[in-house]
Formats: C-alpha cells, sequence, structure tokens
C-alpha cells in the first residue's frame, strides 16, 4: 500500500528535475524539490514495511536473493533521489550545473526504480510473498 506514494511523488519530481534542467521556472523546481522531499519521506515508511516483511523470507531461498537485490535497488534509488535534492538545495554549484547534475541523479533514480519495481513485482507475483491466498482465509 505504502510503495504507490515514493512511486508517484519521484516520478513527478524526475519530470519536474527534467524541465527545471532543460530551463524552466523556478516553480518548476519547487515542485522537485517538495515532491522529491516527500517521495524520500514516504520511502523511508515503504522501506520499514518491507523490512519487517523480510523476517517471513526463509533466508536461504531464491525469494529472499530476489528481495536482497530489491532491497539493495531501492536503497540505490533513495540515494539518487537525496542526492539530487541536495544538488538542487545547495548553493555552493553554479545554478545551471546543480540543475543538469540534479536532472541526471534523478532520471538515473527513476530508471533503477523501474528496476527495482519489478523485482518487487516478482517477489509478490512470482514468489507469493505478503500474498494472502483463499485456503489461508479458511
Ligand atoms: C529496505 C527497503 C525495502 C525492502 C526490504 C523491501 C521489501 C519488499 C518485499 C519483501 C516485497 C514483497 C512483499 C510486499 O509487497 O510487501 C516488496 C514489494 C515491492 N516493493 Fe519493496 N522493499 C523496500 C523498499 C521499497 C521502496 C522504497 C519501494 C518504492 C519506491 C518499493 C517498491 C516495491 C514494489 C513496487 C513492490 C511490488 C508490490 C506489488 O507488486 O504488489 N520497495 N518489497
Amino acid at each position: 500500500m505504502l510503495i504507490h506514494f515514493p512511486i508517484v511523488f519521484w516520478a513527478v519530481a524526475a519530470v519536474a528535475y527534467g524541465l527545471a534542467a532543460a530551463g524552466a521556472s523556478e516553480s518548476i523546481v519547487l515542485i522537485a524539490k517538495f515532491a522529491n522531499g516527500a517521495g524520500l519521506i514516504a520511502a523511508m515508511l515503504a522501506m520499514v514495511a518491507g523490512l519487517l516483511e523480510l523476517r517471513f523470507i526463509d533466508m536461504s531461498s531464491e525469494a529472499m536473493r530476489v528481495a536482497t537485490q530489491h532491497m539493495m535497488v531501492m536503497a540505490t534509488v533513495w540515494l539518487c533521489f537525496l542526492l539530487a535534492l541536495l544538488l538542487s538545495i545547495s548553493t555552493g554549484l553554479e545554478r545551471s550545473s546543480a540543475q543538469l547534475a540534479a536532472g541526471a541523479c534523478a532520471g538515473a533514480g527513476f530508471v533503477l526504480m523501474g528496476v527495482g519495481g519489478w523485482l518487487g513485482g516478482r517477489l509478490v507475483y512470482e514468489f507469493g510473498i505478503a500474498v494472502k491466498t483463499r485456503r489461508d482465509d479458511r
């Protein structure tokens, strides 16, 4: 349930960072920063939920291997967007270079989020992690 929030916030942020790097107005930069900040916070909640779910996966299973990959990729995504935020609020860099670098980080984070999401999907649809079956209800 929680994962939809970081995905939407970061998707908005990535588009806004892209527009900002292309020279869009200061209000677009503001949207990018706020959407990114909200994505970073929402992702932390998704990470806590994900870490709690790990307890129910067999340590030596293929599902745990995929879960570990998923966790590593999502942690990298988080760092990419954190870097984008730091670059967009930093005052040390020249404005256009900072926007360009922030756009590149957000773009990389967005692409990696697709990879991490696919791995998360494997956990649910291939390995049935956190899936309640009808038999469970009986
Ligand atoms: C420490 C970090 C994380 C861990 C350990 C983790 C772990 C898991 C686990 C165990 C699942 C399968 C069961 C479930 O749905 O609960 C899952 C699914 C998923 N996770 Fe994560 N997760 C983490 C972070 C994230 C973040 C930050 C996002 C989003 C930006 C995310 C996106 C997804 C997606 C899209 C799925 C598939 C859900 C579905 O298809 O229903 N995860 N994750």
